[in-house]
């Protein structure tokens, strides 16, 4: 084997290596707008409280994703990865989620309708400015 030879391959190695490791696994990209309390009542779970996670971190899934109320009690992880205004995003931070509601149905207005997830103000804040209206996320149910 060349010396060409063996440098193109190991580039092919390390480029075919990058790019199996970059490739998420099974991570959709969506949409998020976010909600506020009153939280409660929820389709999931009626006014139990106890239901919801004591980090806050929450959502209500949209119609893409509801299944039918088989999405109560899912986890996903959620990214911000755009938005209208740059800056948006907070880097580098990833949340995850349980879903307690549905969108179409929650208590309080979402701020923007027809989105993949909603997320509580918690949740939203954590990982973008919240006074934004909605972001592009990317979401993993785990
Ligand atoms: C959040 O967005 C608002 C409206 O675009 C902006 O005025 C504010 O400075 C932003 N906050 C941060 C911390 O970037």
């Amino acid at each position: 084997m060349s010396a060409t030879t063996l440098t193109s391959t190991s580039f092919f190695i390390f480029f075919l290596v990058l790019f199996l490791s970059s490739s998420p696994s099974n991570a959709d990209v969506g949409t998020a707008a976010r909600y506020s309390a009153p939280y409660l009542p929820s389709k999931c779970y009626g006014s139990e409280a106890t239901e919801f996670p004591s980090s806050n971190l929450f959502g209500a899934a949209g119609d893409g994703i509801w299944d039918n109320g088989a999405a109560c009690g899912r986890q996903y992880l959620v990214r911000c990865i755009s938005a209208e205004q740059p800056r948006t995003c907070h880097p580098g931070q990833s949340i995850q989620i349980k879903i307690v509601d549905y969108a179409a149905s929650t208590v309080s207005n979402p701020s923007a309708s027809g989105t993949t997830i909603v997320l509580s103000d918690k949740a939203f804040g954590t990982i973008a400015n919240s006074s934004a209206t909605f972001i592009n996320i990317e979401f993993q149910q785990v």
